[in-house]
């Protein structure tokens, strides 16, 4: 049932989208936001069984579409008719692919002191995306999960499973709208992750409208130690903030208050710890950022009805995303400005604010706000990522852009991943260094109009970075590890094309990832010509030959 639905959603968006090989980013297409291209245009390769979008340079940097003013990859999860949606895409500035993980994206994570990437891989709730069941996954630079966050919550007495239904073909029904872990991850430097649940919760709603034995969706803060599984920090929203203090009413797109369909009165959607062992917790329902001490009380709320800080006119913001801290006086946030029920800004904005964290001078000095290129609402979603010289990248939400703006909040450049008119977006995007090294081999196919002296192998291996050529070796079936060396390419694409034609025959061929250095980082598996002879790499030694 769910393998049906999946293949005629493949299908339909086929259908509208158009497949276009040009794989490095477009620079001003207009034929691309008018959606002439489809409403989600993404690269094809002639054998790689990826589709990653295809980005465009709306507004595009001084060397389009090289981008000269990022280092490193973009990483991003975009959402809704896209093709290889709910994957987490490791992006050059360029467009081009570098690898694809299935899941979402939640973030770049130092873990035992090295990067990591977690990734939600679960249900979103079918049309929607505020709620999902699932669980993350810390995976290392090889790509290999080290870390299952899903068990820590679950066994520390926050019951998301109270609700499930396995007779539904989406596993879980309606009502628990229990939404698990989907809305933010962050490692600690003591190995802690530090997750969020919205278990539903009994509560007396008549004064509010709703039924006397209703329910809430709780907001749910725990921090688990990662290698004992022990929960250091539970918080429960329910037990600290009154519905009342809240914005978001009792309705459809936010629950009745029903066990069926509990009200999401507050909505955690961001939590970093400080170094003090405080929390700044954001809840999007509340418009409130709220500091809380690790005995659960709250030390101050920023925004909102009951607000310790005075904002200053312009950023009095509502339904926000991704409150980060830095150095205890500068907080980064997005400001969507609206929901899919209520506009309280034309399109949204992300600012960089100076505070007093103590809260001994309750006013607050605006450094920065930074506008969207293409100025339409973003109702949900949203980040920004302050970076290191004070510049910052921005993911526009529902809005399928990003951008990167000076330090004065001015726009460089803004890249797009869908038509505006496809109202999905990415729940974060992210620029960072990233050293991918999988554990898996590269991959590689010949082409079904090679002959034994006339062949075309495509190669490629997902996620790797240090891939900077790729080699072709030849063999005879009768003795395939005596490898002739055919072709050799430089890699500037996810898929590479190798080619051979000459006098001799060869049966088996293989591949090879080159480093910068000329070494080989791994052989794929040997094949032969016509696809049905497979002699494993793993079992064939690595030469370590330099070319
Ligand atoms: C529910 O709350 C209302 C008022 O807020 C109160 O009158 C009523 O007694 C409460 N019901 C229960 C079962 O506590
Ligand atoms: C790490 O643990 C120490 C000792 O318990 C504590 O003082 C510190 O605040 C913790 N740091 C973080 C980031 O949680
Ligand atoms: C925080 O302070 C450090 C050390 O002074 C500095 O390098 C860094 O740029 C500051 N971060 C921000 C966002 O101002
Ligand atoms: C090669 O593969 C393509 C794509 O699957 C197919 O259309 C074509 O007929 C094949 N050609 C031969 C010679 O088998
Ligand atoms: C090798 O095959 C390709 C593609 O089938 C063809 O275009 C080319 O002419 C062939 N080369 C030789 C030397 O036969
Ligand atoms: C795209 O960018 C990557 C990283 O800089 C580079 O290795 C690759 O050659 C570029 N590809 C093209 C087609 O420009």
């Amino acid at each position: 049932m769910f393998a049906f639905l999946l293949g005629s959603i493949l299908l339909s968006v086929v259908a509208f989208s158009q497949k276009s090989l040009a794989s490095v980013a477009f620079c001003e297409n207009a034929d691309y936001e008018s959606g002439a291209l489809g409403i989600s245009p993404y690269q094809t390769y002639q054998a790689a069984p990826f589709h990653p979008i295809q980005l465009n340079y709306a507004l595009p940097p001084t060397n389009c579409p090289a981008n000269n003013d990022v280092q490193g990859y973009f990483f991003l999860t975009p959402a809704g008719v896209v093709i290889m949606q709910d994957h987490v895409l490791i992006l050059n500035p360029n467009g081009t692919l570098v690898g694809a993980i299935p899941g979402t994206f939640m973030g770049l994570h130092k873990y035992n002191g090295v990067d990591h990437v977690a990734v939600w891989k679960g249900q979103y709730e079918p049309g929607r995306r505020a709620y999902g069941r699932g669980y993350i996954v810390l995976l290392d630079n090889t790509y290999s999960p080290v870390a299952n966050l899903y068990d820590l919550l679950y066994m520390n007495g926050v019951d998301i499973d109270q609700l499930q239904d396995d007779s539904k073909p989406w596993g879980w029904r309606r009502s628990s709208r229990v939404q698990v872990l989907h809305h933010e991850l962050e490692i600690t430097s003591n190995k802690t992750a530090i997750m969020v649940a919205y278990p539903p919760q009994a509560a007396n709603l008549s004064a509010y409208g709703g039924p006397e034995n209703g329910y809430i969706a709780d907001g749910v803060v725990q921090e688990v130690d990662i290698t004992t599984g022990r929960a250091l920090f539970t918080w429960r929203a329910s037990e600290h903030v009154d519905p009342g203090e809240c914005y978001a009413a009792m309705g459809d797109a936010t629950g009745k208050g029903t066990r069926e369909y509990p009200w999401d009165y507050f909505h955690i959607n961001s939590i970093q710890k400080q170094d003090d062992g405080n929390y700044l917790v954001s809840s999007r329902h509340c418009h409130v950022l709220y500091l809380i001490h690790p005995s659960g009380d709250i030390i101050w709320r920023m925004g909102g009805k009951m607000s310790d800080f005075v904002l200053p006119k312009g950023i009095e913001f509502s339904w926000q995303h991704h409150a980060r801290i830095y150095n205890r006086s500068i907080l980064s946030l997005f400001n969507n400005g609206a929901t899919h029920f209520v506009k309280d800004l034309p399109f949204p904005q992300a600012f960089l604010l100076k505070f007093d964290y103590s809260n001994v001078d309750r006013e607050i000095s605006i450094i920065n706000i930074q506008s969207p290129f293409n100025r339409k609402p973003a109702a949900a979603r949203g980040s920004i990522q302050l970076l290191e010289n004070g510049e910052s990248i921005v993911g526009w939400g529902t809005s399928p852009y990003f951008s990167q703006h000076d330090a004065n909040g001015e726009i460089k450049w803004s890249a797009q991943f869908a038509p505006s008119q496809n109202d999905n977006g990415a729940y974060r995007v992210f620029l960072h260094d990233w050293v991918g090294r999988p554990s898996t081999l590269p991959s590689m196919q010949i082409s079904n109009t090679s002959t034994s002296n006339n062949v075309t192998v495509y190669a490629w291996w997902n996620g790797a970075t240090e891939v900077s050529a790729w080699q072709l070796f030849g063999s005879a079936i009768s003795n395939p590890l005596a490898l002739t060396f055919l072709d050799v390419v430089s890699k500037v694409d996810f898929e590479s094309t190798l080619r051979y034609a000459g006098e001799e025959d060869y049966e088996m061929f293989r591949v090879a990832a080159i480093d910068a250095n000329g070494e080989i980082l791994a052989y794929s598996d040997l094949v032969s010509l016509d696809g049905e002879i497979d002699v494993k790499a793993d079992s064939q030694t690595v030469m370590g030959t330099r070319y």
